[in-house]
């Protein structure tokens, strides 16, 4: 089932008005209905979590995981692979795991990726998921791309700071407004903004993230092939 959204409908101001007013430089956040961002569940984290380990078989190969310090592990890019059982216990301690270019994982997120391209270029999902309250997130920091932050499960609070990345470095930003993001609600978070998170309890969040269409060189992302058309049972 596809649950993408088109991108109008995402942008309560319409599109003339993000364009001029939001697009680059103001963030914005919209409310929704809780159901609106069922682009994945608990049932399939845990699915794929398992799917670790397997054999000598990885199959996961772009894992990350935030420990205490805001320091990232990269199960693609470390020497020393954490196994299973060592992965478990830095998520059940509150260590948050981030599925980078995850859109693969499902057809609504792999369509949602190809409606924002519509209008940007190449871009790619990244999931952000987490077991408890005060898990361990990254510190203050900018993303180098424009932001589009599904809220899917549990609740965040979000500071969103008044600098930018060429303002000042991160410890030195200020908190603009702290807002709590439920389930179905969207923040757009412009390019280079500085932010950080809180997490009020487990939570899975998606991030859709573009560049600007000028700056991408590359083709078009294929679409996704119904494989299975109407085979049934
Ligand atoms: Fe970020």
């Amino acid at each position: 089932m596809d649950r993408s959204i088109d991108f109008e409908k995402l942008l309560p101001m319409g599109i003339e008005k993000f364009e001029k007013h939001f697009r680059n430089k103001q963030w914005f956040v919209a409310k929704g209905k809780p159901e609106r961002f069922n682009h994945f569940s608990w049932e399939q984290l845990d699915e794929y979590l398992n799917s670790s380990d397997l054999n000598g078989y990885d199959r996961l190969p772009q894992c990350q995981i935030i420990n205490e310090k805001g320091n990232k592990y990269c199960h693609k890019k470390a020497e020393k692979k954490m196994k299973k059982d060592e992965m478990y216990r830095y998520w059940k301690r509150g260590d948050t795991f981030v599925l980078t270019l995850c859109e693969f994982l499902n057809k609504t997120m792999w369509n949602q990726c190809m409606k924002f391209e519509e209008y940007y270029g190449r871009g790619c999902a990244n999931l952000y998921c987490s077991s408890k309250q005060d898990a361990h997130c990254f510190k203050t920091h900018a993303d180098a791309t424009e932001n589009f932050l599904f809220h899917v499960r549990g609740t965040v609070r979000w500071y969103i700071m008044n600098e930018y990345e060429w303002d000042c470095p991160p410890e030195d930003a200020t908190v603009n407004k702290v807002i709590d993001l439920e389930e179905g609600d969207l923040l757009y978070l412009p390019i280079k903004l500085y932010h950080r998170v809180d997490t009020l309890g487990p939570r899975i969040s998606i991030s859709y993230h573009f560049t600007d269409a000028k700056r991408w060189k590359g083709g078009k992302r294929k679409p996704w092939y119904d494989w299975i058309g109407d085979i049934n049972g």
